[in-house]
C-alpha cells in the first residue's frame, strides 16, 4: 500500500476523527497514552519540536503549550486544514504542513532538538525511510521520541476473553508483515458513530528497533506504559490493559 492510499483513508476520517477526539471520546489518548508518552518527553520549553504524522493537532499544540516552537506534518490536507484553522482561532506558533513523513520534504535538515510522533509510525508505510528522514531534521544530539500501538499485543488477529472472571489477550499472530485495513470507533463513542477506516502495517518490536539503530539513531529509551489504577479507576475500559501494555513508545539521539 502507498502514502497516497494511506492519505486517503485519513482524508476520509479527518471530521470524524477531529470531532470524537476534541469531544473527549479518545479516553486511551487523554488518560493512558498522553499522560506516558508527555512524561518520558519531558520539557520542550525552548525546543524546536517537529511532530511527525500530527493529524488535527491535538498534542501538536500541547507541545506548543508546553513551550515548544513546534512544526507538525502529516500526510492528509483534511487533517492539517483542521489543525491550521484551529490555529488560526487560537494561535500558538504552530506552523502545519502537508507531507510524509517518510521524505519531509521542504523540511530543513539539522534543524531541530526533537522528532516526536505519536500513533503515527504503524499507520505509514516504508519505516526506515521515516526513521532517515527524523535523524536528517534533527540536530546532533537531538531526540525522537514515538508511539505506536504495541506490536505484541495490538493487532487485527487479536482479541480479549474471558475466563474464570480474568481478562485474557489471544494472540493469534505477531509476526506479520502485510498492511491490514480495519476499521472502528473510540470506545467511548456514542452508539451510532460510524467507524473510521485506517491502514495498519503490523511491526513486530525487533524490526522497529532494527529500524532505529540501523538508521544511526542511539536507543536512549523503551516503554510500554500500563494505565495507572486511578485512571482505570475512572475510566473501566482501560482496566484490561493494567497487566497488558497497549502502548510502546521508543525514544533515541542522534549521536
Ligand atoms: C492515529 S492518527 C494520529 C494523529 C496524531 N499524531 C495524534 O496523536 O492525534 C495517525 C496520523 O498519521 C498520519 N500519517 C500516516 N502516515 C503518514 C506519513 N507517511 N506521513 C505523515 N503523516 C502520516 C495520518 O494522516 C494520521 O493523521
Amino acid at each position: 500500500m502507498r502514502v497516497d492510499e494511506v492519505a486517503r483513508l485519513w482524508d476520509a476520517n479527518a471530521d470524524r476523527w477531529t470531532e470524537d477526539v476534541r469531544a473527549g471520546f479518545d479516553v486511551f489518548r487523554d488518560a493512558y497514552n498522553n499522560p506516558a508518552f508527555f512524561a518520558f518527553v519531558g520539557p520542550v520549553a525552548g525546543l524546536d519540536v517537529l511532530d511527525a504524522g500530527c493529524g488535527e493537532g491535538t498534542n501538536t499544540r500541547l507541545f506548543a503549550r508546553g513551550g515548544a516552537r513546534i512544526v507538525g506534518v502529516d500526510l492528509s490536507p483534511a487533517m492539517i486544514a483542521r489543525a491550521r484553522a484551529t490555529e488560526q482561532e487560537e494561535p500558538l506558533g504552530v506552523r502545519y504542513e502537508v507531507g510524509s513523513f517518510t521524505e519531509l520534504a521542504g523540511i530543513e535538515d539539522a534543524a531541530y532538538d526533537l522528532v516526536v510522533s505519536t500513533m503515527a509510525l504503524m499507520d505509514s508505510p516504508d519505516l526506515d525511510a521515516a526513521v532517515a528522514a527524523f535523524l536528517r531534521v534533527l540536530r546532533p544530539g537531538g531526540r525522537l521520541c514515538f508511539s505506536v500501538t504495541h506490536p505484541c499485543f495490538t493487532n487485527a488477529a487479536m482479541g480479549f476473553g474471558e475466563e474464570d472472571g480474568v481478562s485474557f489477550l489471544r494472540v493469534r499472530a505477531y509476526a506479520v508483515d502485510a498492511p491490514v485495513v480495519e476499521t472502528w470507533k473510540f470506545g467511548a463513542a456514542p452508539d451510532g458513530t460510524p467507524p473510521f477506516r485506517i491502514a495498519y502495517f503490523p511491526r513486530t518490536i525487533a524490526t522497529l528497533v532494527h529500524a532505529v539503530l540501523a538508521a544511526g539513531f542511539r536507543l536512549d529509551g523503551l516503554v510500554e506504559p500500563c494505565p495507572t489504577e486511578e485512571a482505570c479507576r475512572e475510566h473501566p475500559r482501560l482496566a484490561r490493559y493494567r497487566t497488558i501494555p497497549h502502548f510502546l513508545i521508543l525514544g533515541a539521539r542522534k549521536p
